[in-house]
This record gives structure tokens, C-alpha cells and sequence, in this order.
């Protein structure tokens, strides 16, 4: 199969650990120069120089660090061929009550920043006439997940948006995809296994056991099962997929 990332240059947010960091070094491991990006210049200095990358800070709410993260990537790599949207999950929690104030700055941090900085790179993409944006997404947005509302609602307009932009640049050699974890073992899924380990009045080693039982493939998904995924799309073969949600989720989905 043809990878063909030798040469090309990737940035992929929210990446000093978890599923960004897996596709980061996953990228990396397939040749491409990569760029990696969080809120916290420290953790993802201290991980890029494990796979070669250069770090930067960018916190995806803030439009203006969105910029800077544009122009000094820009600067540094010359150019990104690969961008990978990702941002920190949000708070957990049921879909009443949640403040104004924090819809606001759910939707700023993972739809508006990342749509914000695609639309930067992709002129330089389309003049190239190749490009790939990959999305972080969630199973949320074909089954939404209890006491996740705030991803349930949110994720399907990056989504919508991805969907949209595909039929848009597709002549130009460009692909728009999104990969849709299922349960994923990293950080956040063990403090999401806490947030309902205390919700039920349960172990946390329960609520793991139980959504185990839930997924056929009877294990949580490993980064590197999740970041294949997306340095498959990525790559040269995919080149013809766009507009498409791929599953990393040991078939825990249960709808088509
Ligand atoms: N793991 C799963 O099974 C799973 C399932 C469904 C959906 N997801 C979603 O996939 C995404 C990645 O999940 P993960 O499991 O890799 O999470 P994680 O282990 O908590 O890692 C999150 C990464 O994003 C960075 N980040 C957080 N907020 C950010 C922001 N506003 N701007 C820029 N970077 C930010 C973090 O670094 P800093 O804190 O330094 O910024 C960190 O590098 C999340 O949106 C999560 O909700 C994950």
C-alpha cells in the first residue's frame, strides 16, 4: 500500500497526549514532518523531541493563537499538508442546565478554532492541489453518549462541516474525513470512567468492566489501533475516500 507521507508535513492539535499524540507518531513513524500543538508548551516540547516534532502552544478557543499557530507553523514547516483537528473533550454532563457561558466556549474550542485554522491552510492546499484534513470526533455523533451532551451536540457540526467542505475541495486533490473513537484508552477516557464511577456510585473498575462487555471486540482501543486509522486517510491510498466518519471502536457502535 502506498503511505507516501515522506516530505509532507503535517500539524496535528491537541497533541502532547492521547489520540492526537498516537497520530502524531504515527505520522512521524511513516516519515512525515510533523508539528504538534496543546495549550501546554511543556508537555508538548517534552513529547515532540520523542518523535522528532516541533511544538508549539495554542489553546483551539482562542482565535487569535489559532493565527500565530498559522503563521508560525507556516514559517517553520513552509506549509502543512496534513491537518489534524482535535481539541480537549468537554465537560461531562446531561443536556439541561449547562451554562450559556459554557456552550460558548465548548463550541469556540472545538468547532470555530479548528474550522477557523482549516480555512487558513487550505488555499496553500488547494494551490497544491493536495491536502488532508482529519477530524477527532467521537461515537457520540451516531449514538450520542449518556452524560456527554455537551460532544453530543457539538461534534456533529464539525461533522456537517467536514461533510460540506469535501464535496467542495475534492477536485483539488483534497480529502476531508473524520475517525470516531469508540473507547479509547487514554487520560480522558479513565477521567470520564471516574466521572461515572462517582455519578453510579460505582468502581471505576465496574464501570470499565461493563462498557468492555459493550464493545465486541471486549478491550478499549489502544492509541495506536485509534491513530492507524487516521495516517491510513492521510496517506496517499486514501485518496480517494473523503467525506467520510471511519470507526475506531471495536464494533462497539451498534448502528450501521
Ligand atoms: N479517548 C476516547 O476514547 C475518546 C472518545 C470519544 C471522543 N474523544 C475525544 O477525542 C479528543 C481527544 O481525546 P483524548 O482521549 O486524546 O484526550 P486527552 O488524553 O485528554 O488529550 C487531550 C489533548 O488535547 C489537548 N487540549 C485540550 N484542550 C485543548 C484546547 N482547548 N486546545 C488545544 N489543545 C487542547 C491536551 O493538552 P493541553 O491540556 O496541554 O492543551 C492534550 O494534549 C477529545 O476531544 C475527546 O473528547 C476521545
Amino acid at each position: 500500500m502506498k503511505i507516501g507521507l515522506g516530505g509532507k508535513r503535517a500539524l496535528v492539535l491537541g497533541a502532547s497526549k492521547g489520540l492526537g499524540f498516537g497520530i502524531a507518531k504515527g505520522l512521524a513513524d511513516e516519515g512525515a514532518t510533523v508539528a504538534i500543538a496543546s495549550r501546554g508548551l511543556e508537555a508538548a516540547s517534552a513529547v515532540a523531541k520523542t518523535i522528532g516534532a516541533k511544538a508549539f502552544a495554542c489553546d483551539t478557543g482562542k482565535l487569535d493563537q489559532i493565527e500565530a499557530l498559522h503563521a508560525a507553523v507556516t514559517k517553520e514547516l513552509g506549509g502543512v499538508d496534513v491537518l489534524v483537528l482535535n481539541s480537549g473533550g468537554p465537560p461531562p454532563g446531561g443536556a439541561q442546565g449547562v451554562s450559556s457561558e459554557q456552550w460558548r466556549k465548548s463550541f469556540e474550542a472545538m468547532f470555530v478554532g479548528l474550522v477557523r485554522l482549516a480555512d487558513l491552510v487550505l488555499p496553500a492546499m488547494i494551490e497544491r492541489k493536495w491536502g488532508r484534513i482529519i477530524s477527532v470526533i467521537s461515537s457520540g455523533v451516531i449514538e450520542p453518549i449518556p452524560n456527554l451532551a455537551i460532544s453530543n451536540a457539538i461534534r456533529p457540526a464539525l461533522v456537517g462541516w467536514g461533510k460540506s467542505l469535501a464535496s467542495e475541495v475534492a477536485r483539488h486533490g483534497i480529502t476531508v474525513n473524520a475517525v470516531a473513537p469508540g473507547r479509547i484508552a487514554t487520560d480522558r477516557l479513565l477521567q470520564l470512567d471516574k466521572a461515572n464511577a462517582e455519578k453510579q456510585g460505582k468502581s471505576v473498575a465496574e464501570i470499565e468492566a461493563a462498557a468492555k462487555a459493550r464493545i465486541p471486540a471486549g478491550r478499549y482501543g489502544t492509541v495506536e489501533d485509534y491513530a492507524a486509522v487516521a495516517v491510513f486517510l492521510a496517506s496517499e491510498a486514501a485518496s480517494y475516500v473523503t467525506g467520510s466518519i471511519l470507526r475506531a471502536d471495536g464494533g462497539q457502535i451498534a448502528s450501521h
